[in-house]
């Protein structure tokens, strides 16, 4: 686990200042836990016990679940094993809300999420207000390394915030009424697309990877050399419009362009368009269902909810492939590059989000690139139960990179390396087309 790092030069600076500057810290970390955690509950708004409790499909898990599970993760990583004394507020919790740490013991299956009825989403609410309680009447005394950890325990709950929108999106698409979770506050986009052109890419020795400074999971470092053939970068997303025209040329029914693994998967699966596209009575593609319920599907927008395999699959289609993971960072931390341009939209930190409340995010999709998520040259897991984060997963998945309109403000970097694997598409996935030159 990588955290946070102060840096102080200590040749300059008196104890006093030393010890004003960590107090400031970690009054600065409060801050935040304070504010990620009543971000999830925000979230919830308008949603019933019942809403929270329904889980549509093993990967996809309650929102109780996921309110009570980040709970779990500060009250075993953080108050469990750093606070003496600490009570827990339930000793059955673990058993439910472990999600997959096996040095912290069993778990209910993952698929039986959906089946915990108990407890109600009150009492996960009280179970949340105890650990938020106790963390701040021990903070004051707390030590660095609780603090690293509250630092993890942060991003790690602004992750479920965005698995918690996908999964209760999953949820309320299998319900024929189609409800919204959130009212209509904003208009999809309307704007035209720019024209797509071909930003060039570095070629060449290149380094990639966490540096060190600031936050990043374990799996982002270490940074490393990389090396980069000749090639064009997409300056922007592909549209439904494109997609549609993927469709109606038979995309989906000729095993031309697809992978094996994935006509078998669209053969199986009967796929034949993204996730949540609907049709009309004259059985034209024509809707999309959405967190604001059902939208009419806008020609102009990025495409969403596509696997990998239908991303490489239209890739080839269109004649061209997906980037690496390689080609998206080094692009995304050029500072001659068009590409950083657009990838400043990510960037965003508390300060400029509340200058620009009103910047239109809808548009902002996970990119799927070709690169397997692997370990990084000389990549090795922390030690004890946080080291599970994520070099357990290093197999059979793919890496998304940017964030999408679902990313909490400030969670994502360049470095920042998500992975699902290659048939999963409720996540808010879009596709940046490469080509070799
Ligand atoms: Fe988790």
């Amino acid at each position: 686990m990588s955290t946070s790092t102060m840096h102080i030069d200590i040749r300059n600076t008196s104890r006093e200042t030393l010890e004003e500057s960590s107090r400031s810290a970690a009054q600065t970390l409060l801050e935040r836990y304070r504010r990620t955690r009543a971000r999830s509950e925000e979230l919830i708004a308008g949603l019933s016990d019942a809403d929270a409790t329904a889980q549509s499909m093993p990967d996809a898990s309650p929102v109780k679940w996921h309110l009570a599970h980040t709970t779990w993760f500060f009250e075993t990583f953080v108050l469990q094993e750093h606070v003496p004394g600490y009570i827990p507020f339930d000793s059955r919790y673990p058993y439910l809300f472990n999600s997959y740490y096996e040095a912290k013991g069993p778990r209910i299956l993952r698929g039986s999420r959906g089946l915990l009825t108990r407890p109600t989403l009150e009492e996960i609410l009280s179970y949340r207000a105890y650990v938020d309680a106790a963390i701040s009447k021990v903070w004051e005394s707390i030590s660095v390394c609780a603090q690293d950890v509250t630092i993890l325990g942060c991003h790690h709950e602004q992750q479920h915030q965005e698995l918690l929108l996908t999964d209760i999106l999953h949820l309320f698409a299998q319900n024929p009424l189609f409800p919204a979770v959130h009212a209509r506050t904003s208009v999809e986009l309307c704007k035209t697309p720019e024209s797509l052109k071909w930003l060039r890419g570095r070629k060449g020795q290149v380094q990639i990877g966490h540096d060190g400074d600031g936050f990043a999971f374990d799996c982002e470092g270490p940074r490393h050399t990389a090396w980069l053939t000749p090639h064009d970068l997409a300056s922007r997303l592909v549209t439904n419009a494109e997609w549609l025209a993927f469709v109606i040329d038979g995309g989906y029914s000729k095993a031309d362009h697809w992978l094996s693994d994935g006509w078998a998967w669209v053969r199986e699966n009967d796929i034949n368009a993204p996730l949540y596209w609907l049709k009309n009575s004259g059985n034209e593609w024509s809707r999309q269902f959405s967190l604001n319920g059902i939208l009419s599907l806008n020609p102009d927008t990025p495409v969403c909810h596509v696997s990998y395999y239908e991303a490489d699959a239209f890739a080839r289609w269109a004649g061209y492939r997906l980037p690496t993971e390689t080609e998206w960072e080094s692009a995304a931390v050029d500072q001659s590059s068009e590409f950083r341009v657009n990838f400043d939209r990510f960037r965003w930190d508390q300060d400029r989000a509340d200058a620009d409340r009103h910047m239109d995010l809808s548009d902002l999709r996970w990119e799927w690139t070709a690169s397997s998520f692997l370990p990084y040259p000389g990549f090795r897991a922390p030690p004890g139960a946080v080291g599970e984060y994520n070099g357990k997963f290093m197999s059979g998945q793919f890496v998304l990179r940017g964030g999408s309109c679902a990313t909490p403000i400030g969670h994502t970097r360049a470095t920042y390396r998500n992975f699902f694997y290659p048939h999963q598409r409720w996540q808010f996935t879009g596709v940046r087309l490469a080509r070799d030159i």
